[in-house]
């Protein structure tokens, strides 16, 4: 007597057509779930990469305050945006009227091109003088001893009703 085994059957065509559509069909729906759940994610990872970098201005100090051939500390303090971090940043940064008779004022960081170090500006020298390496800038940041590799970093700078509003960038 002959016995057939369902369980055993070959299935037919049409069967395997609809297995592979059904196959198909859950895989494009498990790819377009994924695209769903990642794009807010991956926007969220490259966002500050595509942010524009803001710039923002600001009041160090009155204009008036300057003397020729005395830099003037101020010190300021701005919204820097790291990457995903926002956090205030504080700052300091000297005015500089490098002479008498000229209306041209230099702003410079106090950042040392070196390491890093905080520069200040010392009467009886007439220099800036980093306390890390010995590092000395001129009154115009010009690096004129130590290892410091380049002068003082430069800011942009206007005057705005009296006041010298100094120009800084989000990092
Ligand atoms: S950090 Fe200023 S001389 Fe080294």
């Amino acid at each position: 007597m002959e016995r057939h085994d369902n369980n055993h059957r070959q299935p037919s065509p049409q069967e395997l057509s609809r297995r592979r559509f059904l196959a198909y069909l859950s895989g494009l729906l498990a790819g377009i779930i994924t695209l769903i759940i990642a794009i807010p994610i991956i926007g969220f990872v490259i966002s500050p990469l595509l942010r524009p970098k803001k710039e923002s201005w600001v009041k160090l100090g009155p204009v008036s305050a300057l003397t020729p051939g005395q830099p003037i500390k101020f010190a300021y303090s701005y919204q820097l945006i790291d990457g995903w971090f926002e956090k205030t940043a504080h700052a300091t940064a000297y005015a500089v009227l490098p002479a008498a008779g000229t209306k041209d004022i230099i702003v410079l960081s106090n950042i040392c091109t070196h390491l890093g170090c905080g520069v200040r500006w010392d009467d009886t020298q007439h220099q800036f003088l980093c306390p890390c390496h010995n590092g000395r800038f001129d009154i115009e940041g010009k690096n004129v001893a130590g290892p410091p590799p380049r002068p003082l970093p430069k800011l942009q700078w206007k005057i705005d009703q009296g006041m010298i509003l100094a120009k800084v960038e989000e990092v």
